[in-house]
This record gives structure tokens, C-alpha cells and sequence, in this order.
């Protein structure tokens, strides 16, 4: 099975503030919603309750230590126990879908990270660890100006693990 991280970061690496995401870019929904839809997805609990509801089409793996229920979605106590579980049901690419602390911990065994870079400086009060030039080659690159509907210029950028997990 596979691994993959997508995430939305500014120019200073924000991904977040207040438990919300920095900016509304519908360009970037649609294109998570392409690459996440039919897949299991992995998120921290702040995350879940950031977003609201369990995405549609997806198996929504939520990751807490209170053992408490959410309808609609599979809790998990470890990020392990979660991953066991995309992989025992035959899942091919498990997306990560934060936030920080979940994407920290998980980077290890990431295989591609799907960032799409907002060309912007926000406020944030949480952010996604640079990936280092050693150990993650930039494969994909798209950039996108603002227009009527998104406020930002902005780039989808893949990233591959160059070296051994
Ligand atoms: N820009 C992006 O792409 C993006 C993506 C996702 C999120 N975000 C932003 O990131 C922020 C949230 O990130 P965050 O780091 O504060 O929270 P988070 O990672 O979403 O959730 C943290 C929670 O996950 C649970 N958890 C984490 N590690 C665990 C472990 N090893 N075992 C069991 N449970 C574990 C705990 O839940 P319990 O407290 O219930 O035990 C913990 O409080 C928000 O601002 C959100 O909008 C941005």
C-alpha cells in the first residue's frame, strides 16, 4: 500500500489557524476531492472536527485517543492500528490527511507528499514540517494564477521520497 500526504501550505509552510484551514481555494477542494475520492483517509481528531462530517465517498479513519464514537467514520487509538486497517482492506494509497501533529508522525513512512502551495504569506498558528532536499525530490509542478474564484496564485507540487523509509 501506498502512502500519501496532501496538504495545502502557504509560503511560510501555515497550514492552519483558530482550527481552520487559511483560505477558501476551491480549485484545491476539487482537485483533493479527485485524487482522495474511492480511498481510505487518515486524520487527526482536531481535523475531523475542523472539517465537520465524514467526507463522502471515502473510508474516514480519524485518529483519537478518547475511544470516543463518530458516526460515519472509524476511530482509531494509534495512527498503526488505522493504517492495519486500510491495508487489511485491500487499500492501494492511503491519503494523510493531517494536520500537523498526525502529518509529523506519519512522515516517516510516506511515500509522496501532494502539497499545493498557496503563493501567499498568511497568520498561522500551525504549520507542516519543510521536507528536506535530501530526502524529497520535487517529480510535479503546476502553477495556477488567481482568477475570479480563487483569491491566490498557487501550485500543485508532487514530492517523491528519494531515499530508504
Ligand atoms: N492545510 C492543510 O492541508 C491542513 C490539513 C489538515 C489540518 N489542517 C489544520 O491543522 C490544524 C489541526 O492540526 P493539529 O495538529 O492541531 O491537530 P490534528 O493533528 O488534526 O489532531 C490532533 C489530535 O489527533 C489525535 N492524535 C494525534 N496523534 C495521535 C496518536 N499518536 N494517537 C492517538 N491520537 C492521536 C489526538 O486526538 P484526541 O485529543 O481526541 O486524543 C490529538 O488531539 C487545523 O488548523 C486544521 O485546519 C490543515
Amino acid at each position: 500500500m501506498e502512502v500519501s500526504i496532501i496538504v495545502v501550505a502557504d509560503e511560510n509552510n501555515g497550514i492552519g489557524k483558530d482550527n481552520q484551514l487559511l483560505c477558501h481555494l476551491p480549485a484545491d477542494l476539487k482537485y483533493f476531492k479527485q485524487l482522495t475520492t474511492g480511498h481510505h483517509i487518515l486524520m487527526g481528531r482536531k481535523t475531523f472536527e475542523s472539517i465537520g462530517k465524514p467526507l463522502p465517498n471515502r473510508t474516514n479513519l480519524i485518529i483519537s485517543r478518547s475511544g470516543k464514537p463518530i458516526e460515519g467514520c472509524l476511530v482509531f487509538d494509534t495512527i498503526e492500528a488505522a493504517k492495519d486497517f486500510a491495508e487489511k482492506n485491500k487499500e492501494t494509497e492511503l491519503f494523510i490527511l493531517g494536520g500537523a501533529s498526525i502529518f509529523l508522525q506519519c512522515i516517516r513512512f510516506v511515500d509522496t507528499v501532494f502539497l499545493t502551495r498557496i503563493h501567499h504569506h498568511f497568520e498561522a498558528d500551525t504549520f507542516f514540517e519543510p521536507l528536506s532536499e535530501s530526502q524529497w525530490k520535487r517529480v510535479y509542478q503546476e502553477p495556477h494564477l488567481a482568477d475570479a474564484k480563487n483569491a491566490y496564485d498557487y501550485s500543485f507540487e508532487t514530492y517523491k521520497r528519494i531515499t530508504d523509509k
